[in-house]
């Protein structure tokens, strides 16, 4: 480790907070940035790991808008669900705060107070785009129209989503308000801008001079900046959502998002160190490291460091911004606003357990250097043959077998030979470059280079095959299974930064009280003697079905995608529904015979040669019985087990492809062919009557 520093401030990009995470953001942010902060803990360095929602911007306040709701509602919503699925996959950060907070709110406030009062602003008038209408200010993304650099229609006022370019509203051809559709009218308004030119020659000192150890791609996106040339930036928003502009008569004016975002930093590392947070943020003893994705590289480059070379007053600069490229999915951008992502809080509930698969294949296939793509196929594939085929498989064997010869006791290694020596010789080296991958930023590399110890303890016990030797000699097999467990609490150490789930179990089994770096290599670590617990597996298999319900998944958001598209190039003129005529007229009578009740589905199949029939064993509270269904186009079999339904529980049986069906489900139709299942808004007993 390098000495020179006393503190270690990690922070990860705040995500927005109008949606949830997703895989993408795993893998170019938070992931790295966790495993790089466990591994400075257990090298017993002093870190704060500081992350947070980012509430404010104005695609908050569009989503707000389409659910006919409030940001705040919003932002409450996802700033929850967000914080909640990192803590479930273990992302360990020391506050996860918000950017609504009032010590945020004070702290940007007053931030852009000092800046203000000290003269490092310039205020301008501008003629920007307005919607007579609405009568609002058409910021950022409020504005779209056509990318003047590929020509995808439906790009932003701040960015194209297709091709990635950053824009300007002006720049856009045939713009149109995302509030009325109408084309919009230039207004002038006054806003306040931090001159970027007057930093340039201290940033092209700061970065190309004193940074070229930075990732390529970051130090290469921050030269073309500078090469470019660069502008004054508005740092206020016409918009009534976000900190408010703390000037005198600036009324319906906010600070811009990404003006006040950075600064989410500090705020929250305030209401982590109340007392202690200016020796963490204005010592030169502290070494601070923004992991972020490469959209963000020019803010926490370029513009935040502007901000706080232009507040003065000690505060540091981050010493690395390690940011990474973007995953793909499946061979698609990942994209929030088509659904064309794997969302964290929908794998956590779909894969239990699992947690340290993602964050092992998300790591192993981050997109470090270059654009990557996560397929399901890659995922089963590196779970199943290496995550259980290599390192479950050895941990197992190897506790099994201490279980089976030695009463789960670790034995005395009487009887050793060179290989064995060889192989706990690769230990320290293997330690060596773990540390200096994962300190240069190489976070594949270094988990890679752990799953080599796995690999070599899997290959020493294939070899020596003690399960065989045991017949004859029981002093080698000894020998074999000390050096095997010592390699498995190894394990326990090396994987830590990357799957805690999982070395906490290790750990359990291994009966290892803590995993401290510095034992990780130790030719002591285990003693002769040491009880050890019983196996239990460290990884389950992913089956093929699971793959095929997240393809599945997939495919129903490409069918809706394109099925949106077409109804959006299609006229526009007003589609008319052609609903079906009102049925001839029943009385009281004839209705209240038909007996309707909830049931639950128990089992489901699909009927053998049909593409729509689906056979349910359902309980109706009363009976248990079978009935057969024409919802395989709309319904899984997989996907119906466990709901609750309806059933007109007295229809007289019918015989269905040779099947007795006793009742028949509620379905509600569209007049397109689509189906849902009606279900009680609320789940009730079985057998409830429905009336
Ligand atoms: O790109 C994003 O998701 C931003 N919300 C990141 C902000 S990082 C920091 F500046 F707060
Ligand atoms: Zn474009």
């Amino acid at each position: 480790m390098n000495n020179k520093y006393k503190r270690h401030l990690v922070t990860a990009a705040l995500p927005y907070a109008n949606g949830a995470v997703h895989i993408g953001h795993l893998a170019g942010v938070y992931i790295p940035a966790d495993i790089y902060t466990r591994y400075l803990r257990m090298r017993k360095e002093d870190v704060r790991f500081i992350c947070g929602s980012d509430e404010h911007g104005v695609p908050i306040t569009i989503k707000a808008k389409e659910n006919n709701c409030t940001p705040q509602e919003i932002v409450d919503k996802y700033h929850l669900i967000i914080k909640d699925s990192f803590e479930r996959l273990g992302i360990s950060f020391d506050i996860y705060s918000r950017t609504s907070s009032e010590t945020h709110h004070k702290t940007a406030s007053a931030f852009f107070k000092k800046l203000y009062n000290q003269g490092s602003f310039i205020e301008k008038e501008s003629e920007q785009y307005y919607d007579v209408e609405a009568n609002h200010f058409l910021a950022d993304r409020y504005i779209i129209g056509t990318c003047p650099k590929c020509k995808a229609e439906n790009a932003y006022g701040d960015q194209c989503e297709q091709c990635g370019s950053t824009l300007s509203p002006n720049e856009l051809l045939n713009p149109r308000s995302t509030l009325s559709g109408n084309s919009p009218i230039k207004k002038k308004t006054s806003h306040w801008y931090l001159p970027l030119d007057k930093y340039e020659p201290w940033l092209k000192e700061w970065i190309l001079e004193g940074h070229k150890e930075w990732k390529t791609n970051v130090y290469g996106q921050c030269k073309s900046w500078l090469d470019g040339g660069l502008q004054p930036r508005a740092v206020s928003r016409d918009l009534d959502w976000g900190v408010p502009v703390p000037v005198e008569g600036a009324q319906g004016k906010v600070l811009y998002v990404w003006f006040d975002a950075p600064i989410g930093y500090i705020s929250n590392s305030i209401e982590l160190m109340p007392n202690e947070w200016e020796q963490w943020w204005k010592s030169e003893e502290t070494k601070m490291v923004h992991f972020i994705g490469k959209d963000n590289i020019v803010f926490h480059c370029i513009v935040f460091p502007a901000m706080l070379k232009a507040y003065g007053d000690g505060f540091i600069l981050p010493e690395n911004v390690p940011a990474n490229e973007f995953l793909n999915l499946e061979g698609d951008k990942i994209s929030t606003s088509r659904n064309w992502a794997v969302w964290l809080h929908e794998y956590l509930d779909e894969f239990p357990g699992k947690e340290d698969v993602l964050r092992y294949v998300l790591c192993a296939n981050a997109p470090e250097t270059k654009d990557n793509d996560f397929t399901w196929k890659d995922f089963q594939t590196r779970n199943n043959s290496e995550l259980v085929g290599i390192f479950g498989n050895f941990v197992n064997r190897a506790v099994v077998l201490t279980h089976k010869y030695f009463a789960g006791e670790v034995p005395s290694a009487v009887k050793t030979t060179a290989q064995d020596q060889e192989v706990l010789d690769q230990i320290p080296l293997i330690k060596k470059n773990i540390e200096n991958s994962l300190e240069s930023f190489r976070f594949r590399e270094a988990l890679k280079e752990a799953m080599n110890l796995a690999r070599l303890g899997n290959k020493y016990l294939a070899e020596t095959e003690p399960w065989k030797i045991a017949k004859t000699d029981m002093e080698r097999v000894a020998s074999i299974l000390n050096t095997s467990l010592k390699i498995c609490a190894n394990l326990a150490i090396a994987f830590e930064p990357f799957m805690p789930h999982t070395t906490h179990k290790l750990r359990f089994i291994m009966n290892m009280k803590n995993s401290n770096w510095e034992e990780f290599g130790n030719p002591d670590i285990l003693r002769a003697g040491h009880k050890i617990n019983e196996a239990s597996l460290l990884f389950a298999k992913v089956e093929d079905n699971e793959i095929e319900f997240q393809m599945e998944k997939l495919n129903k958001t490409k069918l809706a995608n394109s099925q949106e598209a077409n109804q959006n190039s299609e006229s526009e003129e007003p589609t008319t529904q052609t609903l079906l005529p009102l049925k001839d007229e029943c009385t009281y009578d004839q209705f209240m015979k038909m007996d309707i009740r909830t049931a639950t589905v128990l089992e489901a199949e699909r009927v053998p040669k049909t593409d729509k029939l689906l056979k349910l064993t359902i309980d109706t509270g009363i009976d248990t019985r079978t009935i057969v269904s024409g919802i395989a186009e709309f319904y899984k079999p997989k996907e119906m087990v466990g709901k609750q339904i309806c059933v007109l529980a007295n229809l007289a049986p019918r015989k269905i492809r040779g099947i007795e069906s006793n009742g028949m489900i509620l379905m509600a139709s569209e007049e397109n062919g689509k189906m849902r299942i009606v279900t009680p808004e609320e789940r009730l007993n079985n057998g409830s009557t429905i009336s």
